[in-house]
Parts: C-alpha cells; structure tokens; sequence
C-alpha cells in the first residue's frame, strides 16, 4: 500500500500521456507481445496533427501501427532492428529504415548511446507492493532503455504477466503511467505438417538427454518438442520462449536439472506465443527473464554444455552461406538471435548449432538451396559460422568441410526437383 500514492502521482489519463512525447524525439516502443498497444494508437492519433520529426525504434511489434502510414511522412519515421509483418512494406517502400544488428547487441547501441532516447514507451503489469512494475513477456532490449532514456512512459495492464528475473522496473523510475487492460497479442505458430515432422525427426536424432535447447518460434520447432518428448533432463537457454515447450515442462522432461548455468532454471528473454503461454509465465519461478545482452551473448550461451541451437533460414547456398533476414533487396526479417547462438552453441562443450528449414519455399515453386544466392542478398550467418543443417530429406555437419564435402551434402538435403540443376551448377561452378 505504501506505493499507491506514488501510482496515483503519476496516473494520467490517454489524452495527457501522449503529450509527454515533444517533437523531435527518439521514442522507444515495447516489442512483441508487450507493444503498448492502446498508447500507441493514441500517440499516432496526436502525433498526425501535433508533432513533427519523431524517430521511433523497436524490434518485431504486434498489431496495426498507424504511425507506419505513409501519411506519417515527416511527422514519424521508423528504425527497425527486425522487421515485422506491420512494418515490412514501409522499409521496403524506403519510408522507414533497417538496421542489420544481432540481437544481444542491441541494448549496446541503446548502453553506448549511439540512439540517445527521449522517451521509452513500454507496457507493464501492475506494481506489487514493493513497488516494482514486471517488464512481462519482453525484457529483450527494453531494460536497456529503461535504463538509459531520459523519460519512461507506461501502459500499465494487469494482462502483463508477472515475469520473474532481472525483469522488474520501479514505479519511481516511471514518469507517467495510463491504467489500461487488454489481452496481449498473441502469436500462433504455424500449423505442423508431415513435412516439418520429418524435419524435426532428423533433429531429433542430434537430440541427446541433457541437451540445453534454444528453439524460435513455428512449426519446425514445436514439431522438434514432439519429436524430443521422450528425452529425460532437457534443460533451456533462449531468446524466446514458446508455447511449444510447456507440455514438455509440464511432464517434466524439461527441468534443466543438468544445466551448468541457472541450474532449474529456463532462462529466455521474450516470450512469443498464446494466452496459454502468457499466463504459463506468471509469476513462475522457474522463468528467468534476461535482457538480449545477457541471454544472447555467446560467453554466457557457451556456458552450458550441450547446446542446442536451432534456427531457420530462407536460403542456403550450396557452400553453406545461410540467409534469413532478406530476399535480395527486399528486407524479410532481421538477424535476431541466429548468429549470437549459433556462435554460442558451436562454443559450447558438445554444442550443436542446426539451421532447419524446407528444403522449398512459396508452395514448392523454389528451392531454398541454391547454387549461388543472386546479386543483393545479404549473408546473415557465414559459412564459416555453419554447422548442422537439416531440411526435411535429411540432416548434415558442414563444419569444417570442404566446399566440394559442402556442396555434395546440400545437393542430397534438396528436395529431388531441383538436385539434377543443383549438380549442374555446381559442375559449373567448379565446386564439384
Ligand atoms: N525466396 C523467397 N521466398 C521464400 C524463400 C526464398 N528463398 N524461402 C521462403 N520463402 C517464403 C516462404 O514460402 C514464406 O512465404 P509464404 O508464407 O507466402 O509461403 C515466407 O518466405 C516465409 O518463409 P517461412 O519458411 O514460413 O519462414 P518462417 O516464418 O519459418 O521464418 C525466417 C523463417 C528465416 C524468416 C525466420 O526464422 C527469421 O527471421 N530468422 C532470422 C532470425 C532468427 O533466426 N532468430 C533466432 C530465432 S528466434
């Protein structure tokens, strides 16, 4: 009770909290599920008539961003430290910017100040009696900006879980808040098919009890779960955290008794999921919640041994260059966490970096293993950085194979349209 005058100090209403924000400020916003969604509909709203020279940064963000509009121009503009389906045409349009980053580097630009932030937008539960507010299912790079903006405005809604961790902000360190409550958006993972289910029982084969799991979000990764529900003594270390886990928790097959760092623990930095993943996560202590420059760092990842690290890809070429955050010019996504613990995992004692992907994309009318990537892509994990790559036909170890070894292997993970040109290619090329 002793913070409710406090809260009460710095309760406003929609209409006032947006006017904290000044023209030509740097905003910050909550990402994922944590993107304030009421705040954020309300400073577009006083934004399209009232300011001018906004620069908002943010990863992957949920939901309809008016701001993003081209009706903006000149009023808002946006970075983008990963692209989002909200936010993927204006980067391409050239109306807002990209920024190629790894995701536990991110709060190093915030640290560093290489973005000096005015105002940092994020979306919180509801104090506990100590006073503190739970950064939820976003700790990511928000802490990071918490930390060093020069003004934290919130939304402040008891749908936020109570995240456990190094997640916790003191109403002190808010300057105002708005009471709201709103269901947080959800993410629903592709719906799994023979196809992923192949994929994930190659991985599955690399899966050994004990393993320490970091696994994204979609079908082949909650296809990997089933596969791994008999395995004893799983253990996680991940960026994000899923719904795909939790029926493995709940029996118990994840523990993380062997964990050599947080021991018991499942340490992520976001949660990304249902309603069911959202509430699985409050106030449960075997969550620990870690900002991106602890979770993703490779010295802390490296930590456990038996890392498994599995990660997705749009393209491939046939010397194990790896691209996931681009179609040629054209922005998909971002770097993410990919390299970080493909790089941790590859470090850990017996860890095991996979990227797994099918082996065709947009309905089957293109490999996603290619000779050579055409002129425009952008390479986001090297061909010195690959190790396992595993595509619905089968699962291979490119590290430390020859270009000829490399080529061979990923011509037999493609699906069989497109080996014989893959081979031909490769003749040509002088890889085989
Ligand atoms: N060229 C053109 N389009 C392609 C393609 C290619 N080589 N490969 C795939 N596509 C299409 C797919 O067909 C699909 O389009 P559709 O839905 O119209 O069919 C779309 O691109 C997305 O492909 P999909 O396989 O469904 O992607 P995904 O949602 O599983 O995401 C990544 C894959 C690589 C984009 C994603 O994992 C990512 O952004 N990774 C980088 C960040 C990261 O790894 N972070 C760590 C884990 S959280």
């Amino acid at each position: 009770m002793q913070y409710a005058d406090l809260f009460k100090s710095k309760r406003v209403s929609m209409d006032e909290i947006v006017r904290e924000v000044k023209s030509g400020d740097n905003v910050y916003v909550h990402p994922g599920g944590a993107t304030p969604l009421h705040l954020l509909r309300a400073f577009s709203e006083y934004a399209r008539e009232n300011l001018q020279d906004i620069d908002i940064y943010h990863i992957l963000t949920f939901g309809q961003l008016d701001y993003m509009d081209p009706s903006f121009e000149g009023r808002v503009r946006h970075t983008a430290w990963f692209a989002g389906g909200n936010t993927r045409k204006a980067i391409n349009e050239g109306r807002a910017q990209w920024v190629p980053v790894f995701l536990g580097e991110v709060p190093q630009l915030i640290y560093k100040r290489q973005v000096e932030l005015d105002v940092v937008i994020i979306q919180v539960s509801p104090p506990d009696e100590h006073g503190f507010c739970s950064l939820g299912v976003g700790v990511d790079m928000t802490l990071a900006a918490v930390r060093m903006g020069k003004k934290v405005i919130a939304e402040v809604n008891p749908r936020q879980p109570r995240s456990l961790g190094d997640s916790f902000v003191h109403l002190s360190k808010i300057h105002k808040l708005v009471e709201v409550e709103h269901e947080l958006d959800e993410m629903q993972s592709g719906e799994i098919g023979d196809v992923h289910r192949a994929v994930a029982r190659h991985i599955s084969g690399l899966v050994e009890d004990g393993d320490c799991m970091q696994m994204g979000i979609g079908a082949i990764p909650d296809a990997t779960w089933l596969e791994i529900a008999d395995r004893r003594d799983l253990g996680i270390h991940t960026e994000m955290f899923s719904d795909g886990a939790i029926d493995l928790l709940e029996k118990g097959v994840i523990n993380g008794e062997r964990k050599n760092l947080h021991q018991g623990k499942i340490v992520a930095s976001f949660v990304l999921g249902s309603t069911r993943c959202y509430d699985y996560l409050h106030n449960n202590p075997l969550i620990e919640m870690h900002p991106t420059e602890y979770c993703n760092n490779p010295f802390i990842i490296q930590q456990n041994d038996n890392m498994v690290a599995v990660n997705s890809c749009l393209q491939i070429d046939l010397t194990g260059q790896v691209v996931s955050d681009n179609i040629g010019s054209r922005v998909y996504s971002g770097f993410g966490g990919q390299v970080d613990f493909i790089r941790g995992a590859a470090a850990s004692k017996n860890g095991r970096p996979i990227i797994a992907f099918l082996s065709t994309g947009k309905g089957g009318s293109l490999s996603r293993i290619v000779s050579e990537h055409p002129q425009g892509y952008g390479i986001t994990t090297t061909r010195a950085d690959i190790h396992w790559v595993a595509t619905e036909y089968g699962i291979v170890d490119l590290w430390g194979k020859t270009r000829r070894q490399r080529a061979r292997a990923l011509i037999d993970l493609a699906h069989p349209d497109y080996r014989e040109g893959l081979q031909e290619d490769a003749i040509k090329l002088g890889l085989i």
